[in-house]
């Protein structure tokens, strides 16, 4: 057994372990990928502020997420497809989510189906929606939720059309899907994804036997293209959140404008978020807009925010910005990929043990104790949040 320390680690192994065509279209951005690759770098620039002599012996990571007790605040973001890098991953993964006791949250187009989820799972599971055109689809989708128990709807905004992928196309994840000789050659070379993929289930759960056209991949595949809906209003969404009736979440917000909008329509939160960098690309890191957001309806919505966390650190980090809380895609799609169900548990142990450390080396204790004091301004040595709200001390360099 590989030791894991970290997020990384489990990349790594999953880029050995799952085939080409799938680790690439985790590990892919859209277009340049500046985006994608901006959501990482812009934690990396961020800086902690270290600080010393303050009890922190008792320490609790734990949280709420829109009133739900979590032992992070970090739950799993919606990923489709992620039974493609290890057979019925997504129960896979919300399993150890429950386990662990942070939220999993089920995509529109997962492999395994909401009723799979619910079937192997005690705790409510959160499920994501894509609106499509057929909006009789959609409300069969809610009802379905509903039926299996999930707690929290999580509306996509930001994949209305989609953004290319160059890694995508190259490798056949298209619609329809192109399976090529060194596909064929690429899987032989997997045995062990192969054998667990013969038992697992290859198609769009939530899809096959629910939509015209037929229940294969291909029939699937280009039904889903067809439907992402451009029209897609904030009319729409009040009527989402009327057919719900219960706790809604609107992902894929990046500006103040969006989020206000949000906000007044009383869902419970938003996620701002850029799609972890594969649709616009050229849009801001997340950790860019997020404080103009939380600034402008952080009082009235709680913000969560995703798109380039792979640590603990990057955690802290996005709750110092003013985050209520976080999503972890890919974190979440290597950890499977890497060792399934093992691999998420061992992911979640490892971003709550180095969010812990970071709260105990920056003097915090609780979850709500961490604000924009944690972070350091760079070239000066006074914290941010006194940087901008103190203006005496700023003004007055020591
Ligand atoms: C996604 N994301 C996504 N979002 C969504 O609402 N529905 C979906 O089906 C998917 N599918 C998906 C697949 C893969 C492979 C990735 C990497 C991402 C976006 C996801 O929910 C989240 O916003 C990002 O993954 C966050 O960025 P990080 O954590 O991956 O950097």
């Amino acid at each position: 057994m590989p030791i894991i320390t970290c997020v990384e680690d489990l990349r790594l192994l999953a880029k050995k372990r799952v085939p080409k065509a799938f680790y690439d279209y985790v590990d892919s951005g859209s277009y340049s990928e500046s985006t994608y690759r901006e959501n990482s770098a812009a934690f990396q620039s961020l800086k902690l502020q270290q600080r010393v002599a303050i009890n922190v012996d008792h320490r609790s990571t734990a949280s709420t997420l829109i009133g739900q007790t979590v032992t992070m605040p970090v739950a799993i973001a919606p990923t489709g497809l992620a039974g493609m890098q290890w057979a019925n991953g997504e129960i896979l993964g919300a399993r150890a989510a429950e386990r662990f006791g942070v939220p999993f949250t089920l995509s529109t187009v997962s492999i395994c189906s909401i009723e799979d989820i619910a079937r192997h799972t005690t705790a409510p599971f959160w499920f994501q929606l894509y609106v499509m055109r057929d909006r009789g689809f959609n409300t069969s989708l809610i009802e379905r939720a509903k039926a299996a128990g999930c707690s929290a709807l999580v509306v996509t905004l930001d994949l209305q059309i989609n953004g290319q992928r160059h890694k995508d196309i190259k490798n056949g994840m298209t619609v329809p899907p192109r399976l090529t000789p060194a596909n064929l050659l690429d899987f032989a070379s997997k045995p062990g994804w192969m054998w667990r993929a013969m038992s697992g289930a290859r198609t769009f759960g939530n899809l096959a036997g629910h939509i015209k056209g037929g229940d294969g991949v291909i029939a699937i595949s280009k039904w889903v293209a067809s439907q992402f809906d451009p029209t897609l209003s904030w009319d729409d969404i009040a009527k989402i959140k009327q057919q719900w009736g219960g706790k809604l979440i609107l992902k894929g917000i990046l500006s103040a404008e969006d989020a206000r909008i949000a906000a007044s329509l009383g869902v419970d939160a938003i996620v701002v978020s850029n799609h972890g960098g594969r649709q616009l690309d050229g849009a801001p890191s997340t950790v860019d807009a997020l404080p103009a957001i939380v600034d402008a309806v952080g009082d009235k919505v709680e913000v969560w925010v995703d798109g380039g966390i792979r640590s603990g650190q990057d955690v802290m980090k996005a709750l110092a910005l003013g985050a209520k809380g976080t999503m972890v895609g890919r974190a979440f799609m290597y950890a499977l990929g890497a060792m399934g169900e093992a691999g998420v548990a061992r992911m979640l142990q490892i971003l709550q043990s180095e969010l812990d450390v970071s709260m105990a080396l920056s003097g915090v204790s609780r979850i709500s104790q961490i604000g924009r004091h944690n972070l350091f301004q760079r070239g000066s040595n006074t914290p941010v949040t006194r940087m901008a709200h103190t203006s005496f001390e700023a003004a007055i360099p020591a």
